[in-house]
Order: C-alpha cells, then structure tokens, then sequence
C-alpha cells in the first residue's frame, strides 16, 4: 500500500508577471515569488524588462545547454559574484577559465571519497554534541529547526576546515556568517537593475563588517597552521598540502582564504538547510518517519550511526534528496551570457542573463509526477537511476557541479540518522512556514519544533 499523500505548504506562483514595483519589492522580500505559474509548466520563459532579457530554462536539454554543452558561453552572473567575491577578487566558486580550472585541479583531491570518509567521524560527532545540548536544557521550550542545524553544521565546519573549536569563537563566528548569508547573500533590486555600485543596497554596511570578521579568522587560523602544523585530517591542512597536479602551485595565503572562505559559506548554510527541511517533512509524514526509524534501527542498533554503515542508509539517503528537491538548498543557478548562443528555442544574446530556476525544475509539471507532494519513493534508486539528469540539479551540474557534494551527502545522511535516532520533533505551526530566496532556500521565520526523546515519546505512546 502506498503511503498516504502529504503536500507540504508552498507559496502560490503568481498566475501572470507583477507590475514592477510589486515586483522590485518582492525581488528584495522573496524572489521565488515572483516566479509565475508558467516558470513551473512551461519547458523555456523569456521575461523582458525594457532592454534586459531573463531566459528562464526549465527544459533539461536546454539545462544541459547551458552547464554542459557551451559552458564556456556562460560565465557565472554578476551578481553571484557580488555576493560570494565580497571584494576580494575571483575563487573557486566565482572564477573563470584557465584560473578556475587550477583552482579546481588543486582542490580536488581534497574531495575524494577516502578524504571525506576520514571525516565522518567528525559528523557523528557534531550530531551527538547537539543531542547532548538538547539534553541539558531546561524546560520545554521550541527549539528553531533551522538555527539548530547551523550550529551542527558550523561545528562540523570549524572541525573540518578551521582547526577545531578551541581555536575559533563560535558563537561569534556563526552570527558573522548568518549575517553575511542575510545581507550581502541577498537577492539586491540595485543588482537587478545593473545599477552602481554606490546605489543603496539594505544591509551593505552589516554584512560588509561581518565578512571582514570571516575573512580575518580565517587568515589568522591559515597562518597559525602554517606557522605551527598539526596532524590532523582536515582540509585545512589538505588545501594547505595541495598541489596544483599540472604546474605544481601551492595555494598562495590569499587563495587559501579565498578558498575556505568559500567552503565554509558554500558547505555550512546548504548541508544545515537540507537537514532542516528533511526534519521538517519527515515530522509531517508518519509513515516516512517509521521507515525511517525502522532502517536506522536495523542498520544501526542502539550505538550512534558510524561513517562506515552510511551506504546502508538508502532510505535516509532518499529523505535527504527528496528534502533537496521540494526545498533546494540552492534554489537558482544564475548564468550570464558572453556570446549569442541558441540552444533549442532559446535564442540568448551576449548580455543576456539566464535564470536555471532549480527550484521550478524540481516542481515542474511536465518532469515530476505529483511534484507538489513529499515523496522520498521518487528517489528510489532504480527510478532516481532512469531520470534524465538535468530534471534533478541540487548540487548544479557539469563541470561547475559542486565539488562539495559527497562531503555533504554524508554529512547530511550520519547526521539525521543520529538525530533521528534519538530525537523527535513536534513542528509547531508547519502551515506557517515560508521558504524564503536568498542565496539559498530558507525558513522565513524559522521552523520551531518541540524536542522528544525517543525513548520517552515511545512510553508515553
Ligand atoms: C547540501 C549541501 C550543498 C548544496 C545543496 C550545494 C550546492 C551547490 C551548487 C548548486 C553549486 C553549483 C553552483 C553553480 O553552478 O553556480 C555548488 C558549487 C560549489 N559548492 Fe556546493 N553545495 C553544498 C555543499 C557544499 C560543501 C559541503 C562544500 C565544501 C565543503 C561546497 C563547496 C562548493 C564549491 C567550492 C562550489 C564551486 C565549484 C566550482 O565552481 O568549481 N558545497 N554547490
């Protein structure tokens, strides 16, 4: 028997475009409310506004076009770079060309499977921390989904990429990083309109001095590592090791910085929002919860899940992509054109900026069956392997695909399955919540839920 339908609560698509005030006002609020009902339905939109064109590419072929088949015809968006650069010139996530790729080559091997299956204690380890914060605290009051999954994925980044919790000032740093997420990592009407940099932009000002703090930390932790190694299997120290396989460069302190930099803005809000999500649904669905509780149970017995038995976690492994696809962490891919290119009925001219809309293609009625309603069956492996691959792009595509993606699946998969295990969550008010567009897809207002104990929710029953 099927398990009975859930669609989770999701703001309408406005059935036609938005006078332009309303617009530039939902730009800045939440601009996947600006997307229209088309964007979910049609294969390929164009919007005009005066002389800037929006391809919006829903269809995978012209997906593919545009990640795969001419990447080189599409250089990441201004605007991308003006959030994620921060003024400090180009990196991994931003660069182009020559530069790009042997920041890619170098950083690579850091990302191999060995290299981040030597980490997965660490996320099991975040994951029992937090359980046994819950378990000091006093009282019954709601916890927020979200900020408690940024605080287990930050200390897995700190564990990982800044030489462990003694070194760093978490709760400062945390606050510096969701700041710089809430301002700079904003959608910006100025950005929109191609205005200059002078015009006024809400936040600037916070966000330009939180980055400056993310920035110093993390050039005071390379240097200290420098000046004193330690042995331990980080990447840190593997970006501090790397080599550049065809001309032998080592990553200068600037690119070092640049490159973690990215890491930790690129890897910790992302990987935090999945599990959010995936926490959020899961406690809506009772038959997906009991599956659940089943699998980790059989993999796991009593003990915290281990790195070694995360490749038993199928149905975990499912949760988290269907997560993915009802709520992508990163909810559109921006591309610019820099040469006309038509790829199907897409006619792009040079200038042009090109929208791939990920999380209109994972909710798009001529790619998904039912794609409103949860359903982790979607990624049962045999169906997941028979999709064609540009339908599906929480992680981009091509050779710009992120080079994170494996450290976060098993980050994401050890870590709900040690929440899982010992926790439920009662989510308070689930119609409330709003997923809101900034750099990433988030809880508008959070998501508060009630903390049970297994054990006791079980007696209680
Ligand atoms: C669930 C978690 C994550 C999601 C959903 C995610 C999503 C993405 C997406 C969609 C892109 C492609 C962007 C584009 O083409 O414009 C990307 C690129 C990237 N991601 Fe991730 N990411 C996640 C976790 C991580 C982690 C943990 C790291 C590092 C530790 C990371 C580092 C990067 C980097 C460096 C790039 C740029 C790659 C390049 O251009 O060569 N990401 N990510």
């Amino acid at each position: 028997m099927s398990p009975p339908r859930f669609q989770p609560p999701a703001p309408t698509p406005p059935d036609r475009e938005l006078p332009l005030w309303q617009w530039l006002w939902q730009v800045y609020r939440n601009p996947i409310l600006t997307w229209p009902r088309a964007v979910f339905e049609e294969p390929y939109v164009l919007r005009q506004a005066g002389r800037l064109s929006a391809h919006f590419l829903l269809d995978p072929a012209l997906v593919k076009g545009v990640l795969l088949d001419h990447v080189e015809a599409f250089p990441k968006a201004p605007i991308m770079r003006r959030m994620i650069e921060f003024e400090n010139g180009p990196n991994i996530l931003t660069a182009e060309g020559e530069y790009w790729r042997m920041l890619r080559r170098t950083a690579a091997p850091g990302f191999q499977a060995k290299k981040i299956a030597a980490m997965g204690p660490v996320f099991v380890d975040a994951a029992q921390r937090r359980l046994q914060a819950w378990q000091a605290r006093q009282g019954d009051a709601p916890i927020d989904l979200a900020k408690e999954m940024m605080f287990t994925t930050l200390d897995v980044i700190i564990e990982t990429m800044l030489s462990g919790r003694d070194e760093v000032d978490t709760q400062r740093l945390g606050e510096a990083i969701a700041t710089y997420i809430d301002t700079i990592g904003r959608v910006q009407p100025a950005d929109v309109l191609n205005l200059p940099a002078w015009a006024p932009r809400p936040g600037k000002r916070r966000g330009t001095i939180a980055g400056n703090y993310i920035r110093a930390e993390t050039l005071r932790i390379v240097q200290n590592r420098r000046a004193r190694p330690v042995e331990r299997p980080d990447l840190l120290n593997l970006m501090l090791d790397a080599r550049d396989p065809e001309s032998g460069h080592a990553l200068t302190d600037q690119e070092l910085v640049n490159t973690i930099g990215v890491f930790i803005g690129a890897g910790h809000e992302t990987t935090a929002l999945a599990l959010t999500w995936a926490l959020y649904l899961i406690h809506q669905h009772p038959s997906t919860e009991a599956r659940l509780r089943a699998e980790i149970a059989e993999v796991c017995g009593d003990a915290p899940p281990r790195p070694d038995q995360a490749d038993r976690l199928v149905f975990a492994r499912q949760v988290i992509e269907e997560a993915m696809r009802l709520y992508p962490p990163v909810p559109n891919i921006p591309r610019i054109a820099a040469q006309d290119v038509t790829i199907g009925e897409a006619h792009i001219r040079t200038g042009d900026f090109v929208v791939i809309p990920v999380y209109a293609i994972h909710r798009h009625a001529k790619l998904w069956h039912d794609p409103w309603a949860f359903n982790p069956a979607n990624f049962d492996p045999e169906l997941a392997a028979s999709r064609t691959r540009y339908a599906y792009l929480p992680f981009g595509a091509g050779p710009r695909i992120c080079i994170g993606m494996g450290f976060a699946m098993l980050e994401a998969v050890l870590i709900l399955a040690s929440l899982i295990q010992a926790r439920r969550f009662e989510i308070i008010d689930p119609a409330r919540v709003e997923p809101q567009q900034t750099i990433t897809l988030k809880p508008r207002d959070g998501i508060f839920a009630r903390v049970r104990e297994v054990a006791r929710f079980a007696a209680a029953a």
